[in-house]
């Protein structure tokens, strides 16, 4: 007999259409589509064209209308700033209408962008939201990125409006926002008509420009805003990530694929139930944080939670069963590095003994590869269910994983389990042909991506065809690579390319190139992202100087770290630069990356036949030894 999730499988694959327009009928619509696949004048292929509907009534109206107004949507807990909240959906509902009121009062209408760039606080969720509500497009900013970041961003979605907070907060540190945000909107060529500035009690700003407005303010004098229907290809949001070239990209999410994937995945992939409380780790300025603190859990009925704090120091690695605990998590989602950053400081789990979480079900993982020795630590410290699931910025769902609402397949550490229904993986060589199975390749997914994923590049749709549909015609390009066993499980080895994954903040190495390169003492560089205990992977840089510039005590070193935490941010985490007289490189002039990199994980290499100079490769070797 065929299996359940086979079943589910073949009838995503063999018959897409009619399986999405069923699933589509999960969520309400003002108007169902007639339209199910469909591509529009420019040739971009979207999900629920002319559906209309909107993203914030399904997280919050419809759920006050059909009788949970009274559970708690929201719980906002904040070990950083000693805070807690929780708000019912009906509370959110209101917050919501009434920010997307002080939107609409400052001129935001239907298809606008409005830039985010805020901490790990209620009014985060509350500013996404209340864009959805108005049919406008957000953009979140990670709170970790430096103003140069904020301006390529700003350049790229000319918003109407920023909103910001204050300031943020770290561990013990705190991170005033304002003077980024000036800085930012003085160096950027686009200019924002107004910032919206929510004061925190840690650190209030001074509000000096007459762009400047202060939220609470604003808001307190501001009317509910109804839902603004759109259709199901209006853009819903923006998030940029890092791609092989300096300039991140903005991926363009859809209204109405997004909602129909996410609520799917929400009893497919993570067999959660309305009413269960979820639980994602992350940040809202990461897809993780979009799909799953914000959007999929409230779509689909849960409770959320909006942490503002670390796994560790905050105040201790018991932080998230402590969380767990509290507020009885059923299901947490998290990356691996958190994980291992609390066996790190608690490796016997005695802290996990500490808290008692019979409601907690299932912990999964994402972000980067699940490690099998993290998997066995947190399998055999909490007795739990432990799914890893492979996906990305691009996706903004889960494309491989254990489909724990069908069936639930024994795990094989190192594998994502087998792909989700709805997408074709498939592995490929060079040439694009089909390899079989255990051997590595390309990790494709085969044309038209399901509902939910990037439709477009924003602004540029000829960098989405250049960089995913090129390659192999009629397939998506992961930029992963990995196989697929005999049983269909698929492993996922990392990135093919320049993007790197550091404690699960996707980085590009050829933007961090770019700013070392951009040194006026430096003539060329590499970076590479090297193994990691604790973060997966750090970025080291190899810089060569130019003819007559020295580097003395360090000086050029410090100047380039400080220069990546200047111009990209502190999370770039990049904290050993290296100078070296000569990069390795092919006799055509390629430098060879990933020997160097092997050489930096201590893995063993063959000198590649191509190249130049060998003794460049000793010289890296030295370069990397500790130094006396
Ligand atoms: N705003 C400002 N600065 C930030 C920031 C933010 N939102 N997030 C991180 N930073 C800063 C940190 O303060 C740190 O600065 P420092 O070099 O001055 O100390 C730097 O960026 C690096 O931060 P991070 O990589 O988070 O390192 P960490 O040592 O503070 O914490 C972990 C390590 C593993 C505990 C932490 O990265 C973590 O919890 N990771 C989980 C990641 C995650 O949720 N990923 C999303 C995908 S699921
Ligand atoms: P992001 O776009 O930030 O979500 O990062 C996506 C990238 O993270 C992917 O292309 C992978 O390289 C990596 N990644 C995410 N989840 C996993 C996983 N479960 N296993 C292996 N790699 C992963």
């Amino acid at each position: 007999m065929i299996s359940a999730y086979q079943n589910e499988f073949n009838r995503a694959k063999n018959d897409p259409l009619t399986f999405w327009q069923e699933q589509a009928k999960a969520i309400e619509w003002f108007k169902f589509p007639e339209k199910i696949l469909s591509k529009d004048e420019n040739g971009i292929d979207s999900w629920f064209a002319d559906g209309q509907m909107n993203t914030a009534y399904l997280a919050l109206d419809y759920h006050v209308l059909n009788g949970r107004g009274d559970q708690t949507a929201l719980i906002y807990d904040s070990p950083v700033s000693g805070k807690k909240q929780q708000y019912t959906y009906k509370e959110l509902t209101d917050h919501v209408a009434r920010t997307a009121g002080m939107l609409a009062d400052l001129g935001v209408v239907k298809g606008d962008r409005v830039i985010i760039y805020m901490p790990m606080i209620a009014e985060s969720v509350m500013a996404m939201l209340a864009c959805a509500r108005l049919g406008a497009v957000h953009s979140v900013v990670f709170g970790g990125f430096a103003p140069n970041e904020l301006v390529i961003r700003i350049e790229d979605a000319e918003p109407k409006v920023i909103m910001t907070a204050s300031c943020g907060i770290e561990v013990k540190k705190i991170i005033p926002y304002m003077p980024l945000i000036n800085k930012a909107m003085a160096d950027s060529r686009f200019k924002p008509k107004n910032v919206v500035v929510l004061q925190r009690d840690e650190y209030p700003a001074e509000l000096t420009e007459n762009r400047d407005i202060d939220w609470a303010e604003q808001v307190a004098i501001s009317a509910p805003h109804d839902c603004v229907p759109v259709s199901g290809r209006d853009p819903l949001y923006i998030l940029y990530t890092s791609g092989t070239t300096g300039k991140p990209k903005g991926v363009v999410r859809e209204n109405g694929g997004h909602a129909v994937a996410l609520k799917y995945s929400m009893s497919t992939i993570y067999d959660a139930k309305p009413g269960d409380v979820y639980w994602a780790a992350s940040d809202v300025g990461w897809v993780v944080g979009h799909s799953y603190i914000v959007y999929a859990p409230l779509i689909h009925g849960c409770t959320t939670i909006l942490y503002e704090g670390k796994p560790v120091r905050t105040p201790d690695p018991g932080a998230f069963w402590r969380v767990c605990e509290e507020y009885k998590v059923n299901i947490l989602f998290s990356a691996p590095t958190a994980f291992r950053a609390i066996k790190k400081e608690d490796p016997e789990g005695e802290l996990i003994k500490q808290y008692k979480m019979p409601d907690l079900r299932t912990i999964f993982m994402a972000g980067e590869r699940l490690d099998p020795p993290t998997l066995e630590w947190v399998q055999s410290k909490t007795h739990l269910p432990v799914i890893d699931h492979w996906w990305q910025t691009e996706t903004g769902w889960a494309i491989s994983g254990n489909p724990l609402g069908l069936e639930t397949f024994p795990l094989k550490p190192g594998s994502s389990t087998k792909p989700v229904p709805g997408f074709q993986v498939d592995i490929l060589d060079e040439a694009g042909e089909p390899l079989p199975p255990n051997t590595q390749g390309y990790i494709v997914i085969k044309c038209p991506l399901p509902p939910g994923c990037l439709t477009t590049v924003w602004r540029h749709h000829e960098r989405f065809q250049s960089g995913y549909l090129t390659q192999f015609p009629g397939y998506y390009v992961s930029g992963d690579g990995g196989y697929i066993d005999d049983d269909g499980y698929l492993f996922v080895m990392g990135r093919i390319d320049d993007v790197i994954n550091v404690a699960g903040h996707r980085l590009s190495t050829g933007e961090m190139e770019e700013v070392l390169g951009g040194h006026p003492d430096v003539a060329e560089c590499a970076v590479i992202g090297a193994h990691d205990e604790l973060k997966g992977q750090m970025p080291i840089g190899f810089v060569v100087l130019k003819d007559g510039h020295y580097s003395v005590d360090g000086n050029v070193e410090k100047e380039l770290i400080q220069k990546i935490r200047d111009d990209i941010g502190a999370v770039a985490s990049l904290k050993r630069v290296l100078v070296v007289n000569r990069l390795p490189k092919t006799r055509s002039g390629k430098v060879l990356r990933r020997t160097i990199k092997q050489v930096a994980d201590g893995e063993q290499y063959t000198m590649p036949s191509t190249i130049d100079d060998p003794s460049s490769i000793t010289e890296i070797e030295s370069a990397l030894q500790p130094q006396k």
